[in-house]
């Protein structure tokens, strides 16, 4: 070790489509994506490019939207989130392999309890997750979710959860 010192690159937010009254606490690192009208986002966030967040969805401290995610109106994705892309399916990250990452679409109401991991699914409308679960396969039924990997624990009666 001789001490040199790091390169430096600072959490931004920058080149980020706007609706109206959207809001991002900062520090967060928010770029090159889509937020629709009333949409908030609390710090400690990332967002990355081409994410694409529908109306009046809350992102809370915390939480990693990666590239090829997109959300849902009226959804509510609570603290420490972690949506993944790349399932290190060749037995490690992909690196600059982007061929093998892959999508997720949540769907319209959905809430997502803190800690969840959400592996590249799609996700109907009108569905919660529990917090700590795995997402690991999609979900077409309405209900409430839970464990590692999510299972159905509930059928759907109101769905959509408040914080
Ligand atoms: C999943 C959740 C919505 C279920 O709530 P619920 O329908 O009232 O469920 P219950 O509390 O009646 O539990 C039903 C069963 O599921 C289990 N369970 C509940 N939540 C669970 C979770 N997150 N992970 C694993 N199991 C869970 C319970 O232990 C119970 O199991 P049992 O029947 O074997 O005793 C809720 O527990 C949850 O995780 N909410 C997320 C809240 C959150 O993260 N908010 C963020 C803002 S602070």
């Amino acid at each position: 070790m001789t001490g040199r010192s790091p390169t430096l690159w600072k959490a931004q937010v920058r080149d980020v489509t706007c609706g109206d009254r959207v809001k991002i606490v900062e520090p967060a690192n928010v770029y090159e994506c889509t937020l629709s009208d009333d949409c908030f986002v609390g710090p400690f966030v990332e967002i990355q490019k081409g994410v694409l967040i529908g109306a009046r969805t809350k992102v809370q401290s915390h939480s990693f939207i990666c590239e090829l995610v997109e959300i849902g109106e009226d959804c509510f994705i609570g603290h420490g989130v972690m949506f993944i892309n790349d399932l290190f399916s060749n037995g490690g990250p992909a690196r600059g392999n982007r061929t093998l990452w892959k999508e997720t679409r949540i769907g319209n109401r959905v809430s997502i309890g803190s800690n969840a991991t959400i592996l590249p699914v799609n996700i109907c409308d009108d569905v919660v997750i529990g917090a700590g679960a795995v997402v690991t396969s999609d979900i077409e039924v309405s209900g409430i979710y839970a464990g590692n990997p999510a299972r159905l624990i509930r059928n759907a009666g109101s769905a959509s959860a408040e914080n």
